[in-house]
């Protein structure tokens, strides 16, 4: 419905643009007739160079309006002035390992503060950038086709204030610079083809900092706390494959102050600043995690006929392990304790003293996302659908059960007494008490609680600085 509205409003801009358009026109040859000739030639040279503008900014007759004018008056407003209803555009492009997705959002201004989210498009391709790593330039089809519903989606009148931005996570990172530096050119020049807004970090590789970072703003946006001083903003935990993020703002001098150095990072958003605590653990993603468990090595195969063994598994159990490009042969560790105790002792020696352990958790409300849910829904703790709220306990007690169940039947859910056990600990390690409750959502408010709106408000504010 908003985006209805729009294209009503546009039409509307058009018309009125569009009348006194053709009555100058009209006008301005029997006035030439009572002026010298200079200012005459002048005159014919300015109405040919409007009539081209006018032509060429101007391609639909609805959308007759004076383009240039618009563009200086949004990307102006954009800075921070504000008149009300007053709508306009991001496009965020996820370049993923598995593939590239593109969110077009449509915001309106607010008389204060944050904008208002009105609509988010968004559609995928496959397969993930990287794998054209050998071969750039296959990757400027599928680009150029979502560039395409971009224009589509948004007035041509905005595509000039419209800030395009990519930015490029796992897959991207594991690939050798050079090539991920080729495609990433590529992209770059197929941006700057394009009619939108290009600033000059639009296209990169985004580290999991900023990764937490933008995914902190897009919850505290969609839960209202960027908008309201008297709401508290929320914590973000994210457990990925590879990484694990921590992001809050703390309301504690004492976190500001005993905080490891670069754990800090500042930034500006909606005329406010903020000092987030923020930190990307690599290594420690649930699936590297579960290697170094196995006490495998990252990017390391195994020998013919080699396997790992773990306390994690039931004894003599046997399976297999793909991670990372690598098939890894696992077999269970026999021992004389219950594999609950064994599994703790063994992920426990791993995590000890790794994560920092911050005191201002248990004052601050937390959501939580990726493996954290997708786990908590395996072991039945949540809704797939509606996600839902838990304690730390809870994982802990369902690490017990699923231990026990693999106890008596091994071939189940053989990995998932692993992952709770090493989730309840990363947990306690990191700060969070026993009793201490986490919300998993996939949505909030139905709007996806990735990185790429936070990222979009966060480039859109940088760009409109460059800009203005
Ligand atoms: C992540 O990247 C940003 C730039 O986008 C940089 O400022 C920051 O220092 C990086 N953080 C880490 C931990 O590498």
């Amino acid at each position: 419905m908003p985006y209805l509205s729009v294209a009503e409003e546009q039409a509307e801009w058009g018309t009125g643009a569009n009348v006194p358009a053709h009555k100058r026109n009209r006008e301005t040859s029997p006035s030439i007739m009572k002026i010298g000739k200079l200012p005459c030639v002048l005159l014919f040279v300015l109405c040919v160079m409007l009539f081209i503008t006018y032509i060429k900014w101007n391609p639909r007759k609805e959308q007759a309006v004076d383009a240039s004018d618009l563009q200086i008056k949004t990307t102006h407003e954009l800075g921070g002035l504000s008149s009300k209803n007053e709508i306009f555009y991001g496009i965020m492009f996820d370049a993923g390992s598995t593939g590239t997705r593109i969110h077009i959002y449509q915001f309106s201004r607010t008389p204060s503060g944050a904008p208002n989210l009105d609509h988010e498009e968004f559609r995928a391709l496959k397969p993930g950038l990287s794998s054209y790593a050998d071969n750039p330039i296959k990757c400027a089809p599928g680009i150029n086709e979502l560039l395409n519903i971009a224009k589509k989606e948004i007035p041509q009148k905005l595509w000039a204030s419209t800030p395009l931005v990519l930015k490029a996570t796992a897959g991207l990172r594991l690939l050798p610079g050079e090539k991920a530096h080729k495609l990433l050119d590529m992209v770059r020049e197929l941006f700057k083809a394009s009619p939108f807004l290009i600033g000059k970090d639009s296209v990169s590789i985004m580290n999991g900092t900023d990764e937490g970072i933008f995914a902190w703003i897009t919850v505290n946006f969609l839960t209202g706390s960027l908008n309201n001083a008297g709401k508290k903003h929320s914590g973000m935990l994210d457990l990925g494959g590879g990484s694990t993020q921590i992001t809050f703002y703390p309301y504690s001098k004492n976190t500001l102050t005993s905080s490891p150095p670069g754990y800090m990072t500042k930034f500006e958003l909606f005329g406010n600043t903020y000092s987030l605590y923020s930190h990307s653990y690599l290594g420690y993603g649930l699936m590297s995690a579960r290697l170094a468990i196995m006490g495998g090595e990252e990017g390391k195969s195994l020998q013919e006929g080699e396997q790992l063994v773990t306390s994690c598994l039931t004894p003599e159990f046997v399976t297999e392990f793909k991670h990372a490009e690598i098939t890894y042969k696992i077999k269970g560790q026999k021992n004389d304790e219950p594999l609950f105790v064994s599994c703790y002792k063994r992920v426990l020696a791993l995590l000890g003293g790794k994560v920092e352990h911050s005191k201002e958790i248990p004052n601050l409300f937390f959501y939580a996302f990726s493996y954290y849910y997708d786990r908590a829904v395996d072991a039945h703790l949540i809704d797939a659908e509606l996600g839902g709220s838990l304690k730390v306990k809870d994982f802990d007690m369902a690490a017990k059960k699923e231990c026990k169940l693999i106890e008596e039947a091994p071939g189940e859910n053989p990995f998932l007494c692993m992952d709770l056990t090493y989730i309840t600990l990363l947990l306690q390690e990191s700060g969070f008490p026993m009793e201490k409750e986490l919300k998993l959502v996939k949505k909030i408010d139905n709007v996806e609680t990735s990185w790429a709106l936070g990222a979009t408000f966060y480039y859109t504010s940088i760009l409109n600085k460059q800009h203005s």
